[in-house]
């Protein structure tokens, strides 16, 4: 069996522990401050992801959100997880969180897996073979922003970004139809693959809520960089610029 269809295997068991959830509100705790929470689920999920992606393939790094101590992982193969990408979400049973594997080789994503429970939406990905969901190919649009939406993150655990984070949408508003804060940064870079959102930004993601989602963006035939225009680093926070093919340029129009 291909690598990728176990990962989906795992991926769909790690769904339903997302979907079993109850009385979520008691088993919230803030990591630090009270925008930024964890659930007892969160850590299940990571838990059981931990076990199965290890046995997969057993000399992976393992890179999870969770996790209390990570290595490097831009080094050898390397599995980059969030167990619960849009936990605020989650607590608040809004139905808009997803799980989110990316499988690195030497700091490069070589397979992205990504499970929208709620949907019953897997996105998938392998590099050099395409984006799809549920099997069917995906595409970036071919909208312009004039004419499109666009997606964006608070970077809400950071109050320091949010003044630079709200210049920057009203930029990209005016240049615009509309734009979306949906709470999940993954599903949002999947919205963008699929061709739902025209373009995408946050000032500040983590490599467990940026890594399956480029790769997905890029065998959609999209662009994803950091707000600067560098490549993503895989290893620490930076900022996201995701588009179609037709909108990468405006990353620079919106600059500071
Ligand atoms: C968060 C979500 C949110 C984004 C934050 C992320 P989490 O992930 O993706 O949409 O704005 O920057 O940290 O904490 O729910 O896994
Ligand atoms: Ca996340
Ligand atoms: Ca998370």
């Amino acid at each position: 069996m291909e690598l990728i269809t176990k990962i989906t295997e795992i991926i769909q068991e790690a769904g339903d522990i997302v979907l079993s959830a109850k009385d979520v509100l008691s088993c919230t705790h803030q990591k630090t401050s009270a925008a930024d929470l964890v659930t007892a689920y969160d850590v299940k999920v990571e838990n059981f992801l931990k076990e199965k992606l290890l046995a997969l393939v057993p000399d992976a790094i393992f890179f999870g959100e969770e996790e209390q101590e990570r290595q490097d992982p831009t080094k050898g193969w390397a599995f980059i997880v969030d167990p619960i990408d849009g936990t605020a979400n989650f607590v608040r049973d809004l139905g808009q969180s997803a799980i989110s594997i990316a499988l690195l080789k030497d700091g490069q994503p070589e397979y992205a897996v990504v499970l929208d429970p709620y949907r019953k939406n897997l996105y998938t990905a392998k590099r050099g073979c395409g984006a799809f969901v549920n099997g069917q190919p995906i595409h970036v649009s071919e909208r312009p922003l004039s004419q499109g939406i666009f997606g964006m993150g608070t970077a809400p655990y950071n109050k320091d970004l949010h003044a630079r984070t709200l210049e920057i949408t009203r930029r990209l508003f005016d240049r615009s139809c509309d734009f979306r804060r949906m709470g999940a940064a993954v599903l949002d870079l999947c919205a963008v693959a699929s061709g739902r959102l025209d373009a995408f930004f946050e000032c500040e993601l983590s490599p467990w809520d940026y890594a399956a989602g480029s790769l997905l963006i890029t065998e959609a035939g999209g662009t994803i960089s950091t707000l600067e225009g560098a490549p993503l680093p895989y290893s620490h926070k930076c900022t996201i610029w995701a588009s179609n093919a037709v909108n990468a340029g405006i990353r620079e129009e919106i600059q500071d």
